[in-house]
């Protein structure tokens, strides 16, 4: 199952819409956290979000990809809400068909065959589909808009990551085939370029590490090593900005700034130190691949 091009966009278009409103929450953070004690909001928001559009996707469901959400799934949620299958579907292996087929080890098969001979629609039989993880995503979105005329009743589940939960329950019943590798998406807050999808960012603390060599200049990292010219930075995330660092001589640029190092502010300062606190003393032009900042974060949250 192929996506379209107009499937595509739209699939982008809600990436950048996810992206967009991704941002408005940030921001809206952001400013709780710098408005708690000034009127003003900083001159320079963290999270841009001028030129993010809706275009083409108004109303577009903003769906991160099947592999990501079955990487963040939970088998046990998906037997739950297997509740509302199982009023047509048995799933264990060699139980009967009922109103729907027997599910085991449906996960991989293709689409409407054997089953013990159960009588599929035409509709779903002319689909000729295989049931890989995404094509099932699109099934339990809304069967009739995946096979017009299908004989499967159910108006589908909204929620993108039930979707994935109930699959990876399906997958753990005589399928267990391996799941997808997540897709790296584009950080929000990135401007979106033309075309360029805005969604968040997974990061890998093992690549953090390597990227951290470029910090190790001035930080130490493991906790109740000495400060450099930068702060030691073991336990870092969630801790105040320009807290106490072992007695560390702060910045009154960053000691300004307050608030704590959660993610998206951890990523602000990281895209460009003297852009978020004009005057700090980290020398450091900053990280522009969102990529690599996520995975530098994933690693600091390894140091606790
Ligand atoms: C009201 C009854 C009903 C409910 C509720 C229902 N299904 Fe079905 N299901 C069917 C029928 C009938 C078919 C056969 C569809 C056809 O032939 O067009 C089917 C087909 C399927 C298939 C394709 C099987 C194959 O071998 O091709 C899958 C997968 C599936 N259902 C999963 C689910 C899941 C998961 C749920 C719950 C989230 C669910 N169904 C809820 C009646 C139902
Ligand atoms: C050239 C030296 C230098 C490099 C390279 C450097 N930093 Fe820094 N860093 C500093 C200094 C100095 C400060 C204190 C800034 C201030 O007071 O304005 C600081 C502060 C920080 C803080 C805030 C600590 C706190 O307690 O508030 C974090 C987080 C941080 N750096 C992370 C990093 C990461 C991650 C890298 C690598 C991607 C990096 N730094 C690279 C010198 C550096």
């Amino acid at each position: 199952m192929g996506l379209g091009m107009d499937d595509r966009f739209n699939t982008i278009a809600g990436w950048t819409l996810f992206g967009g409103i991704v941002a408005l929450g940030l921001s809206s953070l952001s400013a709780h956290y710098y408005g708690a004690n000034k009127p003003e909001r900083p001159e320079t928001m963290g999270y841009a979000i001028e030129g993010v559009e809706a275009e083409g996707g108004a109303g577009a469901a903003a769906v991160l990809p099947i592999a990501n959400r079955l990487a963040t799934g939970d088998v046990a949620k998906g037997e739950a809400i297997f509740a509302k299958c199982k009023a047509c579907h048995t799933i264990d292996q060699g139980a009967a068909n009922g109103i729907g087929p027997n599910l085991w080890a449906t996960v991989g098969e293709a689409a409407a065959v054997g089953k013990g001979g159960f009588a599929f629609s035409d509709a779903l039989k002319a689909k000729a589909a295989k049931w890989d993880f995404a094509t099932l995503d699109e099934w339990l979105t809304n069967p009739k808009k995946f096979a017009d005329g299908t004989k499967m009743s159910f108006a589908g589940i909204a929620n993108p990551q039930e979707r994935a939960d109930v699959i990876l329950y399906l997958n753990s019943k005589g399928s267990n085939l391996p799941l997808p590798a997540p897709e790296a998406v584009p950080a929000a807050g990135a401007a979106p370029a033309a075309g360029a999808a805005a969604a968040p960012v997974v990061g890998d603390a093992a690549a953090g590490e390597k990227i951290f060599a470029k910090c190790k200049a001035c930080h130490t990292i493991e906790a109740g090593q000495p400060n450099g010219i930068g702060p030691n930075l073991a336990g870092i995330a969630g801790e105040k900005v320009a807290g106490d660092r072992g007695g560390f001589q702060f910045s009154d640029a960053l000691k300004a700034k307050g608030g704590v190092w959660d993610d998206a502010t951890l990523d602000t300062w990281l895209t460009g130190p003297a852009k978020f606190a004009a005057g700090t003393k980290m020398t450091f032009a900053g990280l522009p691949d969102a990529k690599q900042r996520a995975d530098v974060i994933a690693y600091l949250k390894t140091k606790k």
